[in-house]
């Protein structure tokens, strides 16, 4: 099996929505086991060395697992821990590293600590949560604000104190400061670890320290008391124990060789450069500690935003640090709905051709969009909240063939599967070489070749603002590689700094003969091409 340097993307499986095995409409881990092969096998498969799979501990599925009430079991709905383990044995089998989710910042409020906690305000659990008295007028303690809308805090009665909440009140936040805390938490890591378990996908750990003088946010400019972008989020956030913390984490998992933390650190440009924040996250442990780049997914579409943004993360990178490009999830737009069918095959392409471990979202290999859902169908609270406008339409079965339910399910599945999917689905366009899903496992082909794309340098070459053009280089070694894009709906001539030979991949479907290029290329509206030098 290859080591994290050498790996060469994750790919998001969402375990509700990969493939349900036993028919309740909800999918599940042996659903994932049986459809490894689309992952890595020998034929017509992404050929992705890693996946992440998201929460399948036992939860009240409040946030969808992300509430969790048991971190050392699976729920009942997604199979049991020997499916697990059967899972991660196929998985490495067939060369597959197995990433899985770990919540530090909160439970569920079904967790037997928060139970004890709240039932018992002298219980040993009390100080495992984050318990405040009222502010002198009764009201909250301070003005945070949950993600999810409303006060973070919530009134208990019984004790007369409020409790934190930065997400639903269903997610108590756990109290970090305690150190038996900290240890029941390493032995999470531990328990799984010792599964065989390749890495972790860390949780909102930005979330995990706080300001430990509780002040008030800042409003910011002309923003609304009670928002949650309103203030300037600096003390419910990124608090001075967070580095710590995580590096307590980090010593656990060094403890297993070739083991990795992908840390979801929302960074957030309201409260000081969003640079610093990735270089504090690499500076926990820049050997196994790899922060998710989020910054490509609130981009506006332009060559020169994405160059920009990209030169800027390249360079605050000390060498031998792993990037984590990471373009769409479980709680953004679709690519393909944000910019376009055709767009998202340039992000496909920029996504796939980045240095580091760039991460495919579940669906997004064949072109998945947003499903519309009926409100009376809708499961995610946030909806209610105004924040995100509610995930479903993001988190839709996936679409593996033409037959019923896009053979995700032989029964109705948990939410709508969208209306294209006779012709989006992975068994069609396995058959199609114009398809998204051929495009990425060319572009993963590509990956797989050599190692100049997870490993070489990356080298802007142009950003014609004007043009909408962004082309850079990546080499390693004696191997280099122009890829070229177009972002303009207008076809455009790119000149190139040198004499650069085959392109050997565009994201155009329509065919056209291979162009020795000479140093000069023609790319069609929204084409994206890579030329080998
Ligand atoms: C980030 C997860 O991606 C999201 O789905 C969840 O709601 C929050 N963290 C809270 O755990």
């Amino acid at each position: 099996m290859k080591t994290w340097a050498n790996v060469n993307a994750l790919y998001q499986i969402y375990p509700r929505s990969f493939k349900d095995s036993n028919g309740d409409g909800i999918g599940d881990l042996r659903g994932i086991i049986d459809y490894l092969d689309h992952v890595r096998s020998k034929h017509h498969s992404l050929g992705i060395d890693a996946v992440w799979i998201s929460p399948f501990y036992t939860s009240p599925m409040v946030d969808m697992g992300y509430d969790v009430s048991n971190y050392t079991d699976v729920d009942p709905i997604f199979g049991t821990l020997a499916d697990f383990k059967e899972l991660v044995q196929k998985a490495h089998n067939r060369g597959i590293k197995v990433v899985i989710d770990y919540v530090p910042n909160h439970t569920s409020s079904e967790h037997p600590w928060f139970k004890q906690a709240i039932g018992d305000p002298k219980s040993p659990k009390r100080d495992y949560y984050i318990w405040r008295k009222p502010a002198p007028n009764g009201a909250a303690p301070n003005n945070w604000v949950s993600l999810f809308g409303g006060s973070a805090w919530e009134f208990d009665p019984l004790s007369g104190e409020y409790y934190l909440h930065s997400f639903f009140k269903q997610q108590p936040d756990l109290n970090w400061e305690n150190p038996a805390v900290r240890e029941e938490m390493k032995n999470v890591l531990r328990f799984w670890l010792d599964l065989g378990v390749d890495g972790f996908r860390m949780d909102a750990v930005n979330h995990m320290a706080k300001d430990l003088e509780w002040r008030d946010e800042p409003l910011r400019e002309g923003g609304v008391e009670g928002t949650y972008d309103g203030h300037v989020r600096k003390y419910s956030k990124y608090g001075p124990q967070l580095v710590p913390y995580l590096r307590e984490l980090g010593e656990v998992i060094e403890e297993y060789p070739d083991r990795i933390m992908f840390f979801e650190s929302i960074v957030d440009g309201s409260i000081g450069p969003i640079a610093e924040q990735y270089r504090m996250l690499y500076d926990v442990n820049p050997r196994i500690g790899v922060p998710f780049n989020f910054g490509g997914m609130w981009l506006p579409w332009g060559a020169k935003s994405y160059g920009d943004y990209i030169r800027e993360f390249q360079g605050m990178l000390k060498p031998g640090e792993i990037a984590g490009y990471c373009f769409s999830n479980h709680d953004q737009p679709r690519i393909a709905s944000r910019f376009g069918k055709e767009q998202a095959r340039i992000i496909a392409m920029l996504l796939l051709t980045l240095p580091g471990i760039p991460t495919v979202y579940y669906g997004d290999e064949i072109g998945m969009e947003n499903v519309p859902v009926d409100p009376s169908q809708r499961t995610d609270m946030s909806a209610q909240s105004g924040v995100f406008g509610g995930r479903d339409p993001f988190r839709t079965p996936m679409q593996w063939d033409s037959s019923k339910n896009a053979g995700f399910s032989t029964h109705e599945p948990w939410l709508p599967v969208a209306k294209n999917y006779k012709r989006a689905n992975v068994a069609n366009e396995r058959r199609h070489d114009g398809s998204f899903l051929t495009l990425y496992r060319h572009l993963l082909a590509i990956r797989n070749h050599d190692e100049t794309m997870k490993r070489g340098d990356y080298r802007e070459l142009l950003i014609d603002e004007t043009k909408n053009v962004l082309v850079y280089e990546r080499t390693y070694e004696s191997s280099t590689y122009i890829v070229a894009l177009n972002f303009s709906n207008k076809q455009r001539h790119v000149t190139l700094p040198y004499d650069a030979h085959h392109v050997i991949l565009t994201t155009n479907p329509v065919k056209q003969p291979k162009t020795h290029t000479h140093g000069r290329i023609t790319l069609r509206p929204y084409e994206g091409a890579i030329i080998f030098v």
